[in-house]
């Protein structure tokens, strides 16, 4: 997968220009106060899915590690910079995911948690002209965000369907496990 060339082509495919970029770096002071907020709601909504929950509980330690790379991860949403390094990151997150096993129909209704809490404070605390071109560039950058996260998953299941591999989950996990390893 060529990440960063797909960055691209989601750019040119969402509209994503360098002017959204500095809405939403200038947006970065008054939405990475509220990362870990939004890291507690998420994992608490995760951990509400009996099977999420079984996946955050599984290894001693990994949620309180999730909350610091949650926070990171939405910090770099609003760090103004989505050039290759970010791409590749975004595949790697895509992985990390297709490794534990964790389906991509999980993904959305995730992303749509964090969705949830950013508008809501993007609508209470900016003047009601700013508010949509925030939510515009925010809007473009998840949908990138998702698009690079899946191609991922994807990226894995063909790797592992042609080492041979019959049953999906399997091909994805193993997919996701060798791609990792040489990266
Ligand atoms: C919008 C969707 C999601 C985002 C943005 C996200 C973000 C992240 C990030 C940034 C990492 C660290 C990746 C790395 O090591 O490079 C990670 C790892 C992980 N995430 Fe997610 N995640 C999402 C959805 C989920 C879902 C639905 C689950 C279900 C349980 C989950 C569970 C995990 C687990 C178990 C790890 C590995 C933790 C470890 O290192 O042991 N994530 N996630």
């Amino acid at each position: 997968m060529d990440a960063p060339g797909l960055l691209e082509v989601l750019k040119r495919r969402t509209g994503f220009t360098e002017a959204h970029a500095q809405v939403l770096k200038g947006l970065g002071g008054l939405m990475t106060p509220i990362a870990f907020e939004v890291a507690l709601a998420f994992y608490d909504y995760l951990g509400r899915d009996e099977e999420m929950a079984a996946i955050l509980h599984a290894v001693p330690g990994r949620v309180e590690r999730l909350y610091a790379t949650f926070v990171r991860w939405y910090e770099e949403l609003f760090s103004g910079t989505y050039d290759g390094a970010y791409a590749e990151r975004r595949r790697r997150i895509g992985l990390v995911h297709a490794r534990i096993g964790i389906g991509p129909q999980h993904m959305i209704p995730a992303m749509g948690i964090v969705q949830e809490l950013s508008l809501e404070h993007l609508r209470t605390a900016l003047r009601s002209f700013e508010v949509f071109p925030a939510v515009e560039a925010f809007e473009k950058i998840v949908a990138i965000e998702l698009a690079l996260i899946e191609e991922s998953y994807l990226e894995a299941l063909e790797l592992g369907l042609r080492a041979g591999h019959r049953e999906v989950r399997e091909a994805l996990v193993a997919g996701a496990r060798a791609l990792l390893e040489a990266s």
